[in-house]
């Protein structure tokens, strides 16, 4: 287990469309330790999730997790999941505007996330799961899963005012995102 390098927007490999992984590797030696540094990686850097792209592994993985997470701390907790090969489906026309980071990208900025998804995938045994995600956690999975086609969450931002630092973020918007996200938390659960 590693803590590995994260590529930073303008790598050329954040850009890929990742290959699935043939549901017979997914008990190999080297996917097995893609993810385990995957882990390690998400968890040395606070990250919410983390996409096999993001550390140079071009194959449709990714971890995701949040434990009273410091970088979000309105969001409610995801136990540690390994999603191999999803695939998200919408369920309605739900969406819900969430100010994102990412540990590929400097910035923050405002994003539109279905509220109601269907994802199916593989864990790392290589089970099949098929489940309903809601919230925030909803738009976890749909940052994650953009990753593995090459998409960044700058490419979904409509409104570039609203990109700002970190520490921007903190000044100037944090108070009223975090109100405003908290109280839709509260309705939808998750
Ligand atoms: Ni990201």
């Amino acid at each position: 287990m590693t803590v590995r390098a994260v590529l930073s927007i303008g790598h050329p490999v954040l850009r890929v469309v990742a290959d699935e992984v043939a549901p017979d590797d997914v008990m190999s030696e080297p996917i097995q330790a893609l993810i385990d540094d995957l882990i390690d990686t998400m968890r040395n850097a606070n990250g919410a999730g983390l996409a096999a792209i993001q550390i140079g592994a071009t194959v449709r993985i990714a971890v995701m997790e949040v434990e009273d997470n410091p970088r979000y701390p309105y969001k409610p907790n995801i136990p540690l999941t390994v999603a191999i090969n999803p695939v998200i489906e919408p369920l309605d026309d739900e969406v819900v505007e969430i100010n994102e980071g990412c540990l590929s990208v400097p910035l923050r900025g405002n994003v539109q996330r279905n509220v109601n998804i269907r994802v199916r995938y593989l864990d790392r045994d290589g089970v099949a799961h098929d489940e309903v995600k809601r919230g925030l956690t909803a738009a976890t999975w749909q940052h994650e899963c953009d990753h593995l086609d090459g998409v960044l969450f700058v490419d979904r931002v409509t409104d570039t005012s609203t990109l700002t630092t970190w520490e921007s973020f903190e000044a100037f918007h944090r108070d009223a995102f975090v109100e405003r996200i908290t109280a839709f938390v509260e309705r939808v659960g998750s």
